[in-house]
């Protein structure tokens, strides 16, 4: 996406491949500043603390890792112990296990003296299908967006509420959710988006709206509880959000309170979609609610915000009464009843065990 008139992946290599680069996700949108990454504990330090964030995003990142801890030892020991750290280090988003797992079984299957290198272009792959496969989620996205806006009277936009982030900081480029609006508003669709802040961490307010605005589409920011009264005012034509797990049988997991814009959606009769890569279906499980591993995050997440002074510094304000006990469920399950349709790049799906079956076996070709 572009930044001040420059292209920008969220993440990239450094050139003698000692060394990665990715964007400070945890000072957007006051600050654009990009960290240098240099050892597999780095890499997961930046998962676990958000400087990297987004299912698609932290998979990539933690190849990357990897990549790193085989040039400093690729020993079968040295590489198992990182794909462990790395993978521990958020446990919602099946995409990072996906990802560490996928590096790892090509690099044992490899000469030690190989492994350097393999595991180095093994992540230069995997954040180039990224965007590939973004942008794919996009165009069978489009198709949606613009069945809809052809049955709305002509000249009227179309309104999309989306939930967190998930958006080309998301991922490597493009987005999941969003790259079906930027595709739209590219092709001349009036598209407007409804940003749910994203309490606790706000990243719809601090990262959705910040890219939304960056790229010209039209967006308003609303807090969290509002999304269910613009429904019901017929103010939301679709909502579309990302995932970060997506079972056999279609239950979905994504940021908290997802499930309550679901509810809203299906009492309102407003399609509910989720954009998900095929690498956030997790075959594994079946029943969401009760097999999906759901992160909690620090209560000061909760209890503290942070923003920009009058002065223009980067600060952190307490919201609550001293000794208030605060609790942080980072992800919930949308039942994939409450879910009109998974678009994926393989094109859009419905949420049930029969539609996703194909998905259990790998793309042909
Ligand atoms: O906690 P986060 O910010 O990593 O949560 C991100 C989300 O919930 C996104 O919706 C999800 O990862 C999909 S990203 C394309």
């Amino acid at each position: 996406m572009n930044v001040n008139g420059r292209h920008w992946r969220t993440l990239w290599p450094c050139a003698g491949a000692t060394a990665f680069e990715v964007v400070d996700q945890r000072v957007l949108p006051h600050r654009w500043e990009t960290v240098r990454i240099e050892t597999v504990e780095a890499a997961a330090q930046a998962i676990r603390d958000m400087t990297v964030r987004g299912a698609p995003l932290i998979g990539v990142t933690a190849a990357y890792g990897l990549a790193l801890q085989a040039r400093a030892d690729a020993a079968d020991a040295a590489l198992q112990a990182a794909a462990t750290r790395l993978k521990e280090a958020r446990p919602t988003a099946v995409n990072l296990a996906w990802a560490v797992d996928g590096a790892l079984a090509a690099l044992l299957a490899a000469p030690v003296a190989s492994r350097a290198a393999l595991a180095w272009q093994h992540a230069a792959a995997l954040a180039d299908d990224d965007v590939a496969t973004n942008e794919a989620i996009g165009r069978h996205g489009l198709g949606l967006l613009d069945a809809l806006a052809r049955r709305k009277p002509a000249g009227q936009v179309l309104n999309v509420l989306t939930h967190c982030n998930a958006g080309w900081l998301a991922t490597v480029d493009w987005g999941t959710a969003l790259s079906p609006l930027y595709q739209a508003h590219a092709a001349g669709l009036a598209v407007h988006v409804w940003v749910d802040e994203t309490r606790p961490r706000n990243q719809g307010a601090s990262l959705t709206a910040w890219e939304l605005q960056a790229a010209g589409v039209p967006c308003t920011l609303v807090a969290d509880n509002a999304g269910g009264h613009l429904m019901q005012h017929g103010l939301v034509d679709a909502v579309i959000v990302g995932c970060d797990r997506v079972t056999r049988q279609g239950d979905v997991c994504n940021k908290i309170g997802t499930y309550l814009k679901a509810l809203a959606a299906w009492d309102n009769q407003v399609p509910f979609y989720v954009a998900m890569p095929v690498s956030t279906f997790d075959g594994s499980l079946r029943d969401g609610l009760r097999e999906i591993p759901i992160e909690h995050r620090s209560a000061r997440e909760v209890t503290h915000l942070a923003g920009l002074s009058a002065q223009g510094e980067l600060l952190e304000v307490q919201l609550v009464p001293e000794g208030t006990q605060a609790a942080n469920p980072a992800f919930d399950v949308t039942p994939a009843r409450l879910v009109t349709a998974l678009i994926t790049e393989r094109g859009v799906l419905q949420a049930s065990e029969e539609a996703l079956q194909p998905l259990l076996t790998p793309a042909p070709g």
